[in-house]
């Protein structure tokens, strides 16, 4: 078994995390189980380098394999936002359902009526000698102007991904894990972890 930290505090995001990686050859352990408790802070202005910034920050407190994802929503007529401020979009301290509003207020002041926007995920891994990789997941999709179903969590109530008829909301946790870009990125950070680590970790 492989033991990764994973460098996040979105029990959401963990459980997601956990559904892809926790069923083959990894062993997950949160970062507060690596005995890692401190905010981490995204100074990055990319996907690639606030993930790069919270693995390596517990890699460094932990020594250990450490795996974060850095996340978030790019709308079209926003051009890219909320992109990378994607938590901090509405303010600090603000609700999902806050944030949401929030959208859907910026994006019907543009005016437009293409509301096409992509979910992204950088998934990175940094190793205890300090190499690392990183992979991308991109799930295209519009955002839709009513909040529609009660599941999983952030901005997926107004997120209908491609040809899908539902959004991320609507689905369940294995119907968007299937199709989401942090699914997407989780597949290929296994497939690409193996093909690099697996005679090292074995
Ligand atoms: P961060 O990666 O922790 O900086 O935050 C990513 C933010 O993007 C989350 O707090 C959500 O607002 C949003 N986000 C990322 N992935 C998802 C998703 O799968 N569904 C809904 N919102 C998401």
């Amino acid at each position: 078994m492989i033991e990764i930290v994973l460098a996040s505090d979105n029990r959401k995001k963990l459980s997601e995390m956990a559904e892809i990686l926790g069923q083959g050859d990894f062993r997950l352990m949160t970062k507060a189980e690596a005995g890692f408790t401190d905010e981490v802070e995204e100074t990055g202005t990319t996907f690639e380098e606030n993930s790069f910034i919270k693995a390596k920050a517990v890699r460094d407190a932990t020594g250990k394999i450490s795996v974060a994802d850095d996340s978030g929503l790019t709308v079209d007529c926003l051009h890219g936002e909320p992109g990378v401020y994607s938590k901090r979009y509405a303010g600090d301290g603000a609700t999902d359902s806050e944030r949401i509003d929030f959208l859907l207020k910026k994006i019907k002041e543009t005016g437009a009526k293409d509301t096409s926007a992509r979910f992204v995920s950088v998934i990175t891994c940094v190793m205890p000698d300090g190499s690392h990789f990183n992979v991308k997941g991109v799930c295209e999709g519009k955002i839709v102007f009513e909040k529609r179903g009660e599941n999983g969590f952030g901005y997926d109530p107004v997120f209908m991904p491609e040809g899908l008829g539902k959004t991320f909301a609507e689905m369940t946790p294995d119907e968007k894990n299937a199709v989401s870009h942090r699914g997407r990125a989780l597949r290929l950070f296994a497939a690409e972890f193996l093909k690099r680590y697996r005679k090292e970790v074995e």
